[in-house]
C-alpha cells in the first residue's frame, strides 16, 4: 500500500521536536545526582540532614526559592534540585528511624519514572489500558492475602491511608444506608467507634463525612493496647440507648504509636450482631500479610473484615503515595460513589463489565496517579516471599532493639517484648534510678535527647506521649522505628550507645 502523503501548507516549517535528547540530557543530569546522593548515604558515619530551623534554612536558601520572571532552563533546575537535595532528610539513611516509612527501592525508582513519563490518569480505561489492568490485577492478589478470595475480590487505590479510611466510611454509610447517598445524613445521628490508639484520620474521615468529630467514640483498649471488645459492646449499646445509629468500628492493624494489632475476630462478632461496617486500618501493620508466619500471628479474623486499608508505601519501601482499600466484594466500590459523569465515562454501551475498568468512577476523586504499578514492580522485583523476608527481617531487628534495652540501666522499655510491630516505645533516664515517674521529667530528657540525637547526624528519632487513659507512661517517651532493611541490629547498637553517650554530657553539662 502506497504511503499517505501528508496534505501541508508549503508555509508551513515543520520544526522536528527535539524531546528526547532534552531529556537524555536531564536525566543523565540527575541520575548522576541520585547516584552521587546513595553513595555518600551508604558510607558508614554519614550525615542525615535536615536539623536546621526554618528561619535560619529560609535566610540560607533564599536566593533558590525565588520564582523566575523568566525560565532559567536545565541549569537553574538542576541547581535547585542541587539545594533541595543538600537540604532534605536522607530517608535511605541506617539512622532514619522517625517515621512510619523510609527509603524507595531501585524497583521504586524505576516505577515512579516509569509513571511520570507516562503521565497516565488512571480514571478512564481509554486513556490507562495498561495501567487499569495492572491496578486491578494487583488489588485482586493484595485482596488474596487479606483472605478475601471470592471472584469481586479486589480494590482501588486512594492518595494515603488516611484518604483509605475516609473512603471506606463512605463506602460504608452508602452501603448500608444507600439513601445517604442521595439524601446525606438527614436525620441519622451515626457513630463511629475505633480505640484510643486508632489514627487521627478517622476523626478526619468523620469531619469530612458530615458526621462531624464528635460522633467518633473512642473505645478504651487492655494493656497490650488492643481495642477492649466488652467496651465496644458496651459503647454500642450506650449510642443505640441515646438514639445514634452505630454505623462503623475501625480496627486497626498496627496503631500508630505502639503497633498493636485489635482483635478482629472478636470485633467482626460484635459489628455482625449490631451490623455494624467492620474496617481494617492496616495502613501500617496490614504489611505482615506478605509473611505467612506473621499473617498468622497478627492478622487472624482480617478476612472477616467489610474494608481493609494497606499501605505499601509504609513497611514495604513502595515510594508514596501507594494505598490501597481492598474489600471482599470490589462492587461496593462502585456502587458507593459513581455518578458516571457522562463527558468521562462514556455509557453508549451500557455495558456493566466495561464500566468495571473506569476505575475513577469508584472513587470520590476524578484525576489520579495510577500508583498500583508502584506495587506491582516492586512485587514483581522482590517477590511475595521477598516482601515477606523484609518484613520478618525487621520484626527480628525490633525484638533484638527490645531486649537489648529491656535490662539495660537507664532504659525503661513501655513496649511489650517483643514489641508488637516495628516500634519500640522507651524511656531513658540519665540519672542512676531508674525511670523517675515523673511526666515533667521523662518528657524533658526524651526532647533533649532526641534532639542531640539529631544535631549528631546520626539518627531521627520520634517521641509521643501517653494516650489517654494508659495504664503506662507518663511523660513523652521515645518511638523509635525499625525501617527494613536499612535499619538493622549495629544500627540499633548504635543508637543505643549514642542515648547513653549523648545523656551523660547533658548531665555533666547540667542541660539534664
Ligand atoms: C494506623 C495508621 N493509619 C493511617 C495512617 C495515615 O496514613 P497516610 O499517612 O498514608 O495518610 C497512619 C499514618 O501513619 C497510620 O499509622
Amino acid at each position: 500500500m502506497p504511503a499517505p502523503t501528508a496534505i501541508v501548507s508549503e508555509e508551513v516549517t515543520v520544526k522536528q521536536l527535539n524531546r528526547a535528547d532534552e531529556l537524555a540530557q536531564v536525566l543523565s543530569a540527575i541520575g548522576g545526582r541520585a547516584i552521587d546522593y546513595l553513595r555518600a548515604a551508604d558510607v558508614p558515619g554519614s550525615h542525615i540532614g535536615g536539623g536546621i530551623p526554618p528561619e535560619i534554612l529560609r535566610s540560607q536558601i533564599e536566593s533558590e526559592l525565588e520564582l523566575p520572571e523568566y525560565g532559567t532552563g536545565q541549569e537553574g533546575l538542576l541547581r535547585a534540585v542541587d539545594t533541595v537535595l543538600g537540604n532534605s532528610i536522607v530517608t535511605w539513611h541506617e539512622g532514619f528511624m522517625d517515621k512510619l516509612y523510609a527509603s524507595t527501592n531501585s524497583a521504586g525508582v524505576a516505577a515512579d519514572l516509569v509513571l511520570s513519563m507516562l503521565n497516565t490518569n488512571g480514571y478512564v480505561y481509554t486513556v490507562a489500558p495498561a495501567l487499569t489492568l495492572v491496578e486491578k490485577k494487583t488489588s485482586k492478589e493484595y485482596a488474596n492475602l487479606f483472605g478475601f478470595k471470592s471472584r469481586w475480590a479486589g480494590g482501588i487505590t486512594l492518595p494515603g491511608g488516611s484518604a483509605s479510611n475516609a473512603h471506606s466510611i463512605i463506602v460504608a454509610r452508602s452501603t448500608l444506608f444507600p439513601d445517604t447517598r442521595e439524601n446525606g445524613n438527614g436525620s441519622y445521628k451515626f457513630v463511629v467507634f475505633t480505640s484510643v490508639h486508632g489514627h487521627y484520620s478517622v476523626e478526619k474521615a468523620a469531619i469530612s463525612a458530615g458526621l462531624g468529630s464528635s460522633a467518633v467514640v473512642t473505645v478504651p483498649v487492655d494493656s497490650d493496647m488492643r481495642m477492649r471488645t466488652d467496651k465496644l459492646e458496651q459503647l454500642i449499646l450506650e449510642a443505640q440507648e441515646a438514639g445514634k445509629t452505630p454505623l462503623y468500628v475501625n480496627a486497626t492493624a498496627g496503631t500508630t504509636v505502639y503497633g498493636s494489632y485489635d482483635p478482629f475476630v472478636e470485633i467482626s462478632a460484635i459489628a455482625k450482631k449490631y451490623r455494624l461496617w467492620m474496617h481494617v486500618d492496616g495502613s501500617w501493620g496490614g504489611n505482615v500479610v506478605f509473611s505467612e508466619r506473621l499473617r498468622v500471628q497478627k492478622l487472624n479474623g482480617v478476612e472477616l473484615a467489610d474494608s481493609v486499608t494497606a499501605n505499601p508505601h509504609k513497611m514495604l519501601g513502595v515510594p508514596l503515595t501507594c494505598s490501597f482499600l481492598l474489600a471482599p466484594d470490589a462492587r461496593v466500590f462502585r456502587r458507593a460513589s459513581s455518578l458516571r459523569a457522562p463527558y468521562l465515562f462514556h455509557d453508549e454501551d451500557q455495558n456493566e463489565v466495561r464500566q468495571d475498568f473506569d476505575l475513577g468512577d469508584f472513587t470520590m476523586g476524578c484525576g489520579r496517579r495510577a500508583d498500583a504499578l508502584k506495587l506491582f514492580l516492586g512485587w514483581k522485583w522482590f517477590g511475595r516471599a521477598g516482601y515477606g523476608e523484609r518484613v520478618e527481617l525487621a520484626f527480628d531487628t525490633t525484638a533484638y532493639f527490645a531486649n537489648k534495652i529491656s535490662s539495660r540501666k537507664g532504659f525503661y522499655l513501655l513496649s511489650s517484648n517483643p514489641p508488637p510491630c516495628l516500634q519500640t516505645c522507651f524511656y531513658y533516664s540519665p540519672r542512676d534510678e531508674p525511670l523517675q515517674n515523673e511526666a515533667e521529667y521523662n518528657t524533658r530528657c526524651t526532647r533533649a535527647i532526641a534532639k542531640a540525637l539529631h544535631q549528631s547526624g546520626r539518627f531521627l528519632v520520634d517521641y509521643a506521649p501517653p494516650a489517654e487513659g494508659d495504664s503506662v507512661g507518663k511523660g513523652e517517651f521515645f518511638r523509635a522505628v525499625v525501617n527494613a532493611p536499612s535499619t538493622t541490629r549495629m544500627t540499633v547498637d548504635e543508637l543505643v550507645d549514642a542515648i547513653e553517650r549523648l545523656a551523660a554530657a547533658m548531665v555533666e553539662t547540667g542541660v539534664l
